[in-house]
């Protein structure tokens, strides 16, 4: 008997609709389809050569820890997503309506089914948290004999400290292999995120406040960073390293920074060089550590906001990291900076200064020598 209204589809009962058998295959089709591809992805992702900024390839115990954490949830994850797919599978597959089939049993919950799912992932997240939980607080809870070196952001490269051996660096933190290094870090201007994924997760550095991160690689090499917080224009270009050496290796490296810069000799390309550097305006935000004290060119901390120079050739990168370019020589990355800072790093406080080819090839002999 026809009631009222028909229901959509001029059907009387959705119990009346025919299988849709071909629908149902292209459905599944297109989801194994999409479902290969995407385990397929994930996996070449984890493969992935030369990826810099990876996090599976911890190289310290702090990434170690990370990682160790990361791979269990990451399975228990995987179950939950089988078993729960696969039961929504059999259901949609083995109880589908049949031609001819009786109205299912329609039921009102089933408190031992809630009960059971509700127990089970509170269970599973409680047995996640507390590791996680012990994990948060003791990386960032530096060992008291940790090495400290402080990190200030800047836009847009990071700047090193070293309070014991009293030496600045930029965009290179070197450290040694073996041993912990406390980062003390805060921001000279907005937030920013230090990230060095082979050898710890990310941690801010906000104006005002200092944080603490805990770093260390089992092993002497490079490990790339990058900022991980939005803090501006050139954010995408506010890169680090941090290069751990052997710890004899680190002990020279400290020593060798600690000397001061030479002046050069007047009449080379070298002296010309540091004319331009005194002349063109670099003084005004670079400083330059001399042991003579008329060449002493150091300005207040206040009015400081340009990378420390006075050992610029033995930091293998420059300008937030981004130079030299894959494949690019130092003598090329730093022409190409030198001519125009802001169109290399958009936002740049480090102006055009509408330098000559000479002048720029002087001053490149001059930051050369300064190893
Ligand atoms: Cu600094 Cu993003």
């Amino acid at each position: 008997m026809r009631s009222g209204a028909e229901l959509v589809g001029g059907l009387e009962s959705p119990y009346d609709a025919q299988p849709m058998a071909p629908t149902r295959h292209r459905i599944s089709r297109v989801a194994l389809i999409v479902g290969s591809a995407l385990l397929l992805s994930a996996c070449s992702l984890i493969e992935i050569e030369d990826a810099k900024l990876t996090t599976f390839e911890p190289a310290g115990p702090f990434a170690e820890r990370i990682d160790g954490l990361f791979w269990p949830v990451f399975w228990i994850a995987v179950g939950v997503f089988v078993l729960v797919q696969g039961a929504i599978l059999v259901a949609v597959f083995l109880y589908r309506d049949k031609e001819g089939a009786k109205e299912a049993k329609q039921l009102h919950g089933s408190p031992k089914l809630e009960v059971l799912w509700t127990v089970i992932p509170a269970l599973i997240l409680a047995g996640v948290a507390v590791p996680t939980t012990a994990a948060v607080f003791d990386l960032t809870e530096c060992d008291p004999d940790a090495i400290e070196i402080q990190v200030v952001g800047h836009q847009w490269w990071f700047e090193y400290h070293y309070p014991d051996a009293d030496i600045t660096t930029a965009n290179v933190m070197v450290i040694p292999a073996g041993q912990e290094v406390c980062a003390h870090m805060t921001s000279d201007d907005v937030m920013h995120n230090f990230w060095i994924p082979a050898l710890n997760g990310k941690r801010y550095l906000v104006p005002g406040q200092t944080t603490f991160l805990r770093l260390q690689s089992n092993e002497p090499g490079e490990f790339w960073g990058h900022c991980a917080e939005f803090c501006g224009l050139s954010h995408s270009l506010m890169r680090a390293r941090v290069q751990a050496l052997a710890p004899a290796e680190y002990e020279q490296w400290l020593e060798a920074q600690q000397a001061p810069a030479t002046l050069p000799v007047e009449g080379t390309p070298e002296y010309d060089g540091y004319q331009v550097f005194l002349n063109k305006a670099c003084i005004q935000c670079h400083t330059v550590r001399f042991d003579d004290e008329t060449a002493s060119n150091i300005i207040a901390d206040e009015a400081f906001n340009g990378p420390d120079l006075t050992h610029f050739a033995s930091r293998n990168v420059f300008a937030g990291a981004i130079f030299p370019e894959e494949g690019q020589s130092r003598e090329d990355g730093l022409k190409q900076w030198l001519a125009d800072p802001p169109n290399e790093k958009p936002g740049s406080f480090m102006p055009n200064l509408a330098l000559t080819e000479q002048e720029i090839d002087d001053l490149i002999a001059w930051l050369e020598s300064n190893e």
